[in-house]
């Protein structure tokens, strides 16, 4: 049967560890020069009705190098601007690809076209999840610190699709998650609450920004208004101004703490310029896995 990643709770332990470890060695591959050309022949779509520059690019550059072709779909360019539905386009394309990764709107609609699809969809950000961002940092977290478990992770910022998608990990992996929002802007209940249940390593919902950084060994940020929430922005900067983070907030984690952001970043507003471009920031590592992780994730959906 295909296998789809729509969440993060598509995953299991097994398959996260399997991700990483291929991923490593995947990049490892890259940075000798040894060609991996295991999808000679398949064809990646890619229908996306948001804007991005890493996702986008990463997946499609995954796909080249390992000998494959990726086939970009602006929604507007396709029939489903011209409302042909969400099935049959899924029924067609099931046709022609052999897997698709979407960034749309609404997780519904990707569910819908997934249920209607015979071939492996990807999320490739909803405003509800972006799954694949935290694979790419939690093999970002690995590189970095040998080892997930034990480590405090803190996001800080808005409760939103990506602190979502850490949510729906920490249901499944050993992560000590703790989780700093600001009243009125924290995670979905339903899915923290079930989160909560499953956690493997503790969640911790905490308001204060200082106290939830104290010995962090991760900090991660995002934007405070995601796309699609561009008329909120302004009265979001008022309540955010105490989640930003910057070198005071930093200075109360660990010594070695990272600071991580899935990118693309304000500077001046959710993180500072020198927290952003300083020496705790791996924020460039972390976008360039992007592209070995999607390798690691088109492989094992497409073969299986
Ligand atoms: N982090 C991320 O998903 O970036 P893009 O929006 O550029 O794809
Ligand atoms: N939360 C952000 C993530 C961008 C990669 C957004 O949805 O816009």
């Amino acid at each position: 049967m295909k296998k789809d990643l729509l969440t993060f709770r598509d995953l299991s332990a097994d398959d996260c560890e399997g991700l990483f470890k291929r991923s490593l060695e995947l990049k490892e591959h890259h940075a000798a020069g040894m060609p991996d050309r295991t999808l000679v022949g398949k064809t990646l779509g890619l229908i996306f009705d948001k804007p991005s520059t890493r996702t986008r690019v990463s997946f499609e550059a995954a796909m080249v190098q390992l000998g494959g072709t990726p086939l970009f779909l602006s929604t507007q360019d396709t029939q489903l601007i011209r409302n042909e539905p969400i099935a049959d386009t899924a029924n067609v394309l099931s046709r022609y690809l052999d897997c698709l990764a979407v960034r749309t709107y609404s997780q519904d609609l990707l569910n819908e076209l997934a249920a209607a699809a015979s071939i492996p969809v990807i999320n490739g950000l909803t405003d509800l999840y972006h799954p694949c961002q935290v694979l790419s940092d939690l093999m970002t977290i690995l590189e970095n610190k040998g080892g997930l478990e034990g480590l405090r992770i803190v996001w800080v910022g808005d409760g939103n699709n990506v602190a979502h998608s850490w949510l729906n990990a920490a249901a499944i992996l050993p992560l000590h998650l703790v989780v700093a929002c600001p009243e009125g802007y924290q995670p979905d209940e339903a899915i923290l609450k079930a989160a909560i249940e499953d956690s493997k390593g503790g969640i911790e919902v905490i308001t204060d920004p200082e106290e939830a950084v104290r010995d962090a060994d991760v900090i991660y940020t995002d934007v405070w208004a995601s796309m699609g929430q561009e008329s909120e922005h302004g009265l979001r900067r008022k309540f955010f101004q105490p989640y930003q983070v910057n070198e005071g907030l930093v200075a109360k984690a660990k010594e070695d703490v990272i600071v991580m952001h899935c990118l693309p970043a304000h500077r001046g507003e959710e993180i500072t310029a020198d927290v952003l471009d300083g020496a705790h920031s791996i924020v460039w590592d972390q976008a360039e896995n992007k592209l070995h992780m999607h390798k690691g994730v088109v492989e094992r959906l497409i073969l299986g």
